[in-house]
This record gives structure tokens, sequence and C-alpha cells, in this order.
């Protein structure tokens, strides 16, 4: 191989190497925030970016080629929220899509018809990619005026979000990584059938009254504590009482439901999300920073057994007492917050913001008694 590809080729093993540390310092990043199912699913990507460097590695070697290692850059160590951090990895790899899209003219400028097939590779690779991920990304859609979301649902009146962001993006994985999420959970693996919109219609029809009540029996209860005892008095009862309520609410249904409060910004550990609800809230934010506002609800099907009804959240000014700036809180809740959560996210909100979400699962029977 002449020089001038050579050199090429190591430059681009330097890249594919940079990848593989841009993700890894995203799965530290999601590691940190407990989020595991990014973390997991940023770890692959690295993996993958280390197989790509390897191709490009052996390429020049089985050619006869030097192949030069150099030093990696460092990958940036803070990365924000979760939707910034998938941006980060869109904007990293359209990046990526310029520099196999330069190498792949210069090996047609030098003749190079090895490279080329080699690039080729690379290039099938990420247009395949894309294609699965639109195809998910597409199946998704509103449903009439309920606006229910269904995941993984093939059928009309998808939004096409994917394909808009992906024009773009070249050949690479562009819709790829904002799909991402979606793909966390087993709800797009072809073993779990996908939610049909009358199952999404009948989860939400056993679900939404679930969570109302939910909503319901807890401000309720809060508003009444704040009248009574004030903040710290309303802050005993959250801390104590949330939990037991949700049970509370949960035992009304003779034990079908499950219920849970979750949101990335979680103050108590025990509503950290797992990992369809990792999906679920960058379902919401992802529509919320494209559209300006979030869908109503969402259903999800997890697993072979489990479907999940989602309800977004958000901060209203009564919140704000435990939930806003930590310096106008009374002082005594900012001590007790302290004390007791001392890994608190959940604070520096303000009026309207996108708190979480309530989660009801149920079965599948439930939803569709001959389809389980
Ligand atoms: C008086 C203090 C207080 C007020 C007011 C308050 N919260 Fe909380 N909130 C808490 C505490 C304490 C927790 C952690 C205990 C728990 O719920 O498990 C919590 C937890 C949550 C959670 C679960 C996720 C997490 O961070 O652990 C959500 C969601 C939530 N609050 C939303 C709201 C919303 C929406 C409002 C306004 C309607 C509100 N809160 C008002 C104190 C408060
Ligand atoms: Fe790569």
């Amino acid at each position: 191989m002449n020089d001038r590809i050579q050199t090429a080729f190591n430059n681009q093993i330097n890249e594919e190497l940079f990848s593989s540390y841009v993700y890894l310092a995203m799965a530290a990043h999601f590691e940190r925030m407990n989020l595991n199912g990014f973390t997991n699913w940023m770890k692959q990507q690295a993996q993958e970016e280390l197989g790509h460097a390897m191709r490009l590695f052996d390429h020049i070697n089985r050619r006869g080629g030097r192949v030069a290692l150099r030093a990696i850059g460092e990958p940036p160590s803070e990365y924000g929220t979760p939707l910034e951090v998938f941006e980060k990895a869109l904007s990293h790899e359209q990046h990526i899509t310029g520099c196999i899209n330069d190498l792949y003219k210069i090996a047609l400028e030098e003749n190079d018809y090895p490279a080329q097939m080699e690039l080729q590779w690379f290039i099938d690779e990420q247009v395949g990619k894309r294609r699965t991920s639109e195809g998910r990304w597409n199946s998704g859609g509103w449903q009439g005026t309920t606006r229910v979301h269904f995941l993984c649902w093939t059928g009309s009146g998808a939004n096409g979000r994917g394909k808009r962001r992906s024009e773009g993006g070249g050949l690479m994985k562009t819709a790829y990584l904002l799909i991402a999420p979606v793909l966390l959970f087993s709800a797009c693996e072809p073993s779990v059938p996908e939610v049909t919109p009358e199952e999404g219609e009948r989860a939400a029809q056993i679900a939404a009254p679930v969570a109302a009540e939910l909503l319901r029996t807890l401000v309720g209860r809060l508003t009444a504590a704040l009248d009574e005892g004030g903040p710290s008095q309303a802050f005993e009862l959250c801390s104590d009482e949330a939990i037991p309520l949700t049970r509370m609410v949960e035992a009304g249904s003779e034990g079908t439901l499950s219920l849970k409060r979750t949101s990335f910004r979680y103050r108590n550990p025990a509503n950290a999300p797992d990992e369809a609800e990792e999906a679920a809230l960058i379902f919401f934010e992802r529509a919320i920073h494209d559209e300006g506002e979030a869908p109503s609800s969402f259903v999800q099907r997890v697993s072979q057994g489990e479907m999940r009804y989602y309800k977004p959240l958000f901060v209203g000014e009564v919140c704000l007492g435990c939930h806003g700036d930590p310096e106008s809180m009374d002082p005594q809740v900012r001590r007790a917050l302290s004390e007791r959560y001392p890994g608190d996210l959940a604070t520096g909100y303000e009026a309207g913001a996108f708190r979480g979400l309530v989660r009801v699962s149920m079965p599948v029977t439930m939803v569709d008694p001959e389809g389980a």
C-alpha cells in the first residue's frame, strides 16, 4: 500500500480508538449516574469501535504495511444530561462519518481497490444500522387524540423523527444513535411481540386511572401536610409515606399492577430507573426537546409477560419547596435533605420542568387475554 493510504489508515485507527475512548467515558458517566442500560449500551459501542480499529490494523498488516500507533486523545469527562450525552455521541459519530468519507475519497484517488473494498464494509455496516433503526423509530406513532405512543409498533401514523434526524448524517449510524436508548430493552427484540394500537389503548385504559389515583393521593396528602405543619412536616410525609402510599394504591388493584415513580434526577435511590424506564425517560426528554411538548403517555412491552404504561410528571409551584433552588428552601427542609439524601439529584428544578414518570406495570394477559 502506498504511503498516503497507509498514513490515512493509521489516522483512522487513531480515530476509531479515540471513538472507543469517548464511548467508554460516556459509559463511565452513565455508570456514575446509575443508569445501567445506557452504561451497557455505551460499553458495547466502545467494544465495537475497538473492533473497527482492529479491522484497519489487520488490513495494514495483511498488505505488508506498517501500523503506527499514536497517542489517543483524551475524551471529555463531563457530559451533562443523558439527552446531552446522546447528542454528543451523535455529533461525534458525524465527525467519524466525515473521516470515513475522506478516507474513501483518498482510496479512490489512489486507485487502491483493496482499500476501497475494506472501506465499503464500514460504509455498508453503518447504512445497515441506520436502516434498521429508522424502521424501528418510524414504527412508533401517535394514536388518535389520546396520544398514546406505541413503541415498536409497525403501523401508520409514523412521526418520521428518525428519518428527519438522519438526513444530515451521511452514511453513518446517525439515527441508530438517537434510537439507541429505545433499543436498550427487550421490547424491540424479535422475541417480544410489538405493542399493537389496540393493546396500547387497552393498557392506557387500565393504567391511566391508577396513575391518576396515585398522583391524587400523593398531592392530596402533600397539600394537607403543608397546610397543617408547613414544609418540614410535608417533607417528613414525602420521605416516609410516598412509597407506602404507592404500595397502598397498588394493593387496590389486587396485586395485579405494580407502580413506581422514577426520574433520571432521583432523590431516593429506590426510585432510580431500570433499563426500560431509562428508555422511557429518554423518550419523553427527546420528545420535549424536539417538539416542545411531551406525549401524555407511553406504552412499552418489556417482555413476554409485562406491559408498562408511563405518565409524565411536571414540576408545579408546590413542588419547588423541596425540588427547587436549595437557596430558597426552608432551612429545615434543606437540612433534612442533606441528612437523609446525601446523593440527592432532585433539586434545582424550575416550574414546568419535566420531573419524571409514574410507571404502571401490568401483566400482558390483562391487556390481551388471547395474545399473550
Ligand atoms: C415537602 C417536600 C416535597 C415536596 C413539596 C415535593 N416532593 Fe417530591 N420528593 C420529596 C422527597 C423527600 C422524595 C424522596 C422520597 C420518595 O418519594 O421516595 C421525593 C421524591 C419525588 C419523586 C420520585 C423520584 C425521586 O426523586 O426519588 C418524584 C417523581 C417527585 N418527588 C415529584 C414531585 C412533584 C411532581 C412534586 C410537586 C407536585 C413534589 N415532588 C413535591 C419531597 C417533596
Ligand atoms: Fe467506528
